[in-house]
């Protein structure tokens, strides 16, 4: 039996020398040492031996099992080794690697999904409507008169007349998704609406030609002018921080009755104080919700029945604010310099 372990051991460790490959190396490793392999077939004879031989022969078949299973563990490096080698082989590992620039979302994407969410905690949900408007929805549903400045050719940018004499412009403001909403939906309406507005204005360090606003409306039974203060402060401490402070101007728009315009004082270390003008908003005013009843032919959203706020903001500015950038158009120029402090 001696002689039979010394001999397996010889030839096991002859064979694992001599495998080319870790499918050879593992194929000697199963012939010697797996459960039909010949060291453990010996090992199986140990129960037929007397007292005095068992310890002798238990400690050959230690000493052959860890000779084996140390120079598996051996040649397996050395294969995998050259296997390595094989796979570069011809690879220029000196070459400098493919830079690859990790992009980063874009402030106006940053501030209009953190709005967005501060809006929709309140029971806000959104809604859309199109860039392409009627006069209809842009002004006329919305109490502007015809002569009102925002209808000039100079502030509005208008498509030829079609065939019908009607013309269509890029929306002055997201107001229009008001009208579109209640043309669609019944009271409680409670909707926000960011989206790209239009207006010919100079370009300069706080105009852009296109510019985001970030509608909202909220029509019930009841809704005060406390309501619209409530909310509206909320937000802008949510957004800006508890201590941000916001004034509400007394102000004009057509569709809402009061109306204001909200400034947020914007802090700049090494500056002085700034009030900045965010939105506008009021309440809406009950001739809109009577020309809305007028079109849908009903009259859910009565005046004598519902009462709402609107606002519209400017998330251009806001991004301006929360993160004191001087000049607008540093959100258009696509500067990855500018871009990537936002990452
Ligand atoms: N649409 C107005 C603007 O663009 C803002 C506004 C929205 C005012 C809703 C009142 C209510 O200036």
């Amino acid at each position: 039996m001696k002689e039979d372990i010394t001999s397996i051991q010889t030839e096991a460790l002859s064979a694992i020398e001599s495998a080319e490959s870790l499918q050879q190396l593992d194929d000697a490793r199963v012939a010697f040492l797996g459960k039909k392999g010949s060291l453990t077939a010996i090992s199986a004879g140990m129960r037929n031996l007397s007292k005095e031989e068992k310890p002798i022969i238990g400690e050959l078949l230690n000493v052959a099992r860890t000779a084996i299973t140390d120079k598996i563990a051996e040649v397996k490096g050395k294969l995998e080794t050259i296997a390595d080698q094989k796979l570069i082989e011809g690879v220029d590992v000196s070459l400098p690697g493919r830079v690859l620039n990790e992009g980063n979302l874009h402030p106006m994407t940053l501030m209009r999904d953190r709005a967005i969410q501060i809006l929709r905690r309140l029971g806000f949900s959104l809604a859309e409507g199109p860039e392409i408007e009627t006069e209809f929805h842009c002004f006329d549903a919305l109490n502007t008169p015809e002569d009102h400045p925002a209808r000039n050719d100079g502030d509005t940018f208008y498509f030829d007349a079609s065939e019908d004499g009607l013309r269509k412009l890029l929306r002055t403001h997201t107001s229009s998704v008001q009208v579109r909403t209640m043309e669609s939906q019944k009271p409680p309406v409670r909707i926000i609406s960011p989206g790209s507005a239009y207006r010919r204005d100079e370009i300069d360090a706080t105009h852009l030609s296109v510019f985001t606003q970030l509608e909202g409306l909220f029509i019930t039974e009841d809704v005060r002018l406390s309501d619209l203060k409530g909310t509206l402060e909320y937000f802008f401490q949510a957004l800006f921080g508890e201590d941000t402070e916001t004034r509400f101007r007394p102000h004009f728009f057509p569709f809402t009755e009061p109306s204001f315009e909200i400034d947020v004082k914007l802090k700049v270390k090494g500056q002085e104080d700034k009030w900045i003008e965010v939105a506008g908003c009021g309440m809406v005013d009950p001739a809109v919700l009577q020309q809305i009843c007028n079109s849908r032919e009903d009259d859910v959203f009565s005046p004598d029945k519902v009462t709402g706020f609107a606002f519209g903001m400017g998330i251009d500015r806001l991004a301006m604010i929360q993160w004191g950038i001087r000049d607008i158009r540093h959100l258009i120029d696509n500067d990855t310099r500018f871009l990537k402090q936002f990452a």
